[in-house]
């Protein structure tokens, strides 16, 4: 009687064991970074600008990644920064060359919008952005469909902070930390000297709460977006 029970027992802990592995096994690949951790992306538009190089000083200080929607006609101009940005971790969207809204423009217009910038930041950085950002957020459909041709997703934010309105560099640190949230996607500019500003104090506060500074496509982590696609979706409209 002992004997079979040693022998269930025996069988039990080896089936046991097999289980474990496979478990094992399966956790071979590992859990997107942002599943893991409290991310948060912000993100800068308009640049590169003089202010720039100080962002990223600040940046590297906190070991934070962001991400930069650059304008076509300014990366022309400033090819050390943006390979500055490059070599130290962060993402780069295309912002457009001139900052038009895309639904005022033809067609054609959209187009050459983006693939002069697309073509510009090659050149300087020896890659293709893979996201862009409609100015002032302004989309549609036909933007929408210009844009899945181009095979570009268009990215928006969870929080915008108006800071090119505020010019405050107090306002500015009080309304990212009220915008910030986990997986939240923020709007700033580097073009706004207050703006540079108040990061050293919001980093500081938002790294004391837990969070790790990521670019969006280590927010994305697995995900992938559609060409075209808006993300973070927009809210529904009341
Ligand atoms: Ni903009």
């Amino acid at each position: 009687m002992r004997l079979i029970v040693r022998m269930l027992l025996a069988v039990v802990c080896t089936t046991g064991l097999l289980a474990s592995s496979a478990t094992t096994a399966q956790a071979v690949k590992p859990k997107p970074y942002c599943v893991k951790y409290k991310c948060i992306a912000l993100t800068f538009d308009d640049g590169p600008w003089p202010y720039t190089p100080e962002l990223l000083d600040t940046l590297k200080k906190y070991k934070a990644k962001a991400t930069f929607f650059v304008l076509g006609r300014k990366v022309a101009n400033r090819p050390e920064m943006m390979q500055r940005m490059v070599k130290e971790g962060h993402e780069v969207g295309n912002h457009t060359w001139d900052h038009p809204s895309l639904t005022e423009l033809s067609d054609e217009d959209i187009v050459a919008e983006i693939t002069s910038t697309q073509e510009v930041i090659y050149e300087t950085i020896g890659r293709y952005p893979t996201m862009m950002r409609p100015p002032n957020g302004a989309t549609n459909e036909r933007v929408g469909e210009r844009m899945a041709e181009l095979g570009l997703p268009q990215i928006l934010w969870t929080g915008s902070t108006l800071d090119w309105q505020a010019r405050n560099q107090k306002i500015i640190k009080q309304r990212t930390l009220k915008l910030a949230k986990r997986n939240g996607v923020i709007l700033l500019h580097d073009i706004v000297p207050e703006t540079v500003k108040a990061m050293p104090a919001v980093l500081k506060t938002l790294k004391a709460k837990g969070y790790k500074f990521v670019t969006v496509s280590t927010l994305l982590g697995d995900r992938k977006l559609a060409a075209g696609e808006i993300w973070p979706p927009r809210p529904k409209k009341k």
